[in-house]
């Protein structure tokens, strides 16, 4: 972890977090395709096109995901990220750390478990599917934390994850 923390985001880390929050969109809308055409073969029958399109489509998406993760994650090693804002409760920190951390957990262990469910140990479909509603709470409580910030405070929070300001 970079030892003093900088006044920002950089645009890397910002190009990440949009590209890897639209990714995450994408699978949770469309993930139970996969879950189709899985259920179709175990059943003998034919995978319907779309179905096996965004199977496909899902894949992809999901080992992207762990590639950018590993880029993220190594950014943040170097570059770290920016402080809370001054004003910021205690308690609010640790909530937002907390968060973060969990986030960063799920967007490890979804494309994980996914793999392993994929290629190895179908039982672990189970674990993967779990984390459907651990990333829906989290992203809720996220996206109201970033608008509670940019309505109620306007402490500029919200910029910090647009471009990279000083
Ligand atoms: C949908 C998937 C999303 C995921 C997985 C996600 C994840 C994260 C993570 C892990 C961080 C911490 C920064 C880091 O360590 O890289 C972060 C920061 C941030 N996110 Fe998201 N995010 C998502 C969507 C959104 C959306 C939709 C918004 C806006 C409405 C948003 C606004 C922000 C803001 C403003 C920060 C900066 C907080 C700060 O300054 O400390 N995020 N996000
Ligand atoms: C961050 C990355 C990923 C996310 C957010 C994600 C999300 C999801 C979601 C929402 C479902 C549907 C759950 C349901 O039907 O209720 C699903 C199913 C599935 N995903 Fe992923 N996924 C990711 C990565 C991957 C990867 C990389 C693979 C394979 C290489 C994969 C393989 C599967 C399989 C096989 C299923 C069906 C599981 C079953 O029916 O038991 N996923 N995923």
């Amino acid at each position: 972890m970079s030892t003093s923390s900088p006044s920002n985001y950089s645009l890397a880390q910002i190009t990440l977090h949009w590209l890897i929050a639209a990714l995450v969109v994408f699978q949770l809308v469309f993930g139970e395709s996969i879950a189709h055409a899985e259920r179709a073969l175990a059943r003998g029958r034919a995978v319907d096109a779309i179905d096996l399109f965004l199977a496909n489509a899902h894949i992809w998406a999901g080992f992207a995901i762990l590639a950018l993760m590993i880029a993220r994650l190594g950014l943040r090693i170097r570059h770290g990220v920016p402080p809370a804002p001054e004003k910021e409760p205690a308690y609010a920190v640790l909530v937002m750390k907390a968060a973060h951390f969990l986030f960063y957990v799920l967007l490890f262990a979804a494309p994980i478990t996914g793999a392993i469910a994929y290629y190895l140990l179908p039982e672990a479909g189970e674990i993967h599917e779990a984390m459907k509603p651990a990333f829906i709470v989290l992203i809720a409580i996220h996206v109201l934390a970033a608008l509670w910030h940019q309505v109620i405070l306007r402490d500029g929070v919200m910029k910090r994850m647009i471009r990279p300001i000083p």
